[in-house]
């Protein structure tokens, strides 16, 4: 079984316990390193063309205004799929949903056949409508059980996700 991650990350501004804190990795990107080291999987990170703003009320509004025009922003790289069973794709809630460079991804390659596992870090709103989205984008892969990982925990997330991969048959 060959496993991708693919994940979706925003370094910078981010709220920790009501803080404002600046950050060289993401909270996503921190959980899905970890992932790689647990699995051995590929890891690709989806990253939006034009970056998002450091600035926290910035990337805030920019993500805003693209989720009201259900935007699909350009990518700066892609990924070759074929060939992976699995893909574990790991994202931040932004505004109740996924980033609009993870829709991007999703339509950008197929899917149909494929096992995605939802993976979000969010600050309490959990997966909210992220797993019904990616069903509508991807509706011939099999959507497989997501976690809820909150984002200031993403150092200490190893017992649950460790369980998770296991209960899912990725270790
Ligand atoms: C633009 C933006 C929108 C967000 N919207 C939500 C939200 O609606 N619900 C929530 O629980 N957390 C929200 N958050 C918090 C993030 O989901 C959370 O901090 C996540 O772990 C960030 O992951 P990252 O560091 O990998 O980008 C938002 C953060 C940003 C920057």
């Amino acid at each position: 079984m060959k496993i991708l991650t693919a994940y979706f990350s925003h370094s910078g501004e981010n709220y920790f316990s009501g803080k404002i804190l600046n950050v060289k990795k993401g909270n996503t990107a921190i959980v899905a390193e970890k992932i790689a080291r647990l699995t051995g999987c590929d890891l690709f990170e989806i990253k939006r063309e034009k970056e998002y703003p450091v600035s926290y009320k910035d990337c805030v509004r920019e993500s805003r205004e693209e989720l009201a025009a259900d935007a699909r922003p350009l990518l700066a790289r892609n990924v070759d799929v074929n060939g992976y069973d699995v893909v574990i794709l790991g994202y931040p809630n932004w505004c109740g949903t996924m980033p609009m460079p993870v829709f991007t991804f999703l339509e950008s390659a197929d899917f149909s056949g494929k096992k995605i596992f939802p993976l979000c870090t969010n600050e309490g709103s959990g997966l909210a409508k992220s797993v019904s989205d990616v069903l509508r984008l991807c509706p011939d892969a099999q959507v497989m059980p997501g976690l809820s990982i909150k984002g200031s925990n993403a150092d200490v997330c190893d017992d649950i996700l460790r369980k998770w991969l296991e209960d899912n048959g990725l270790l």
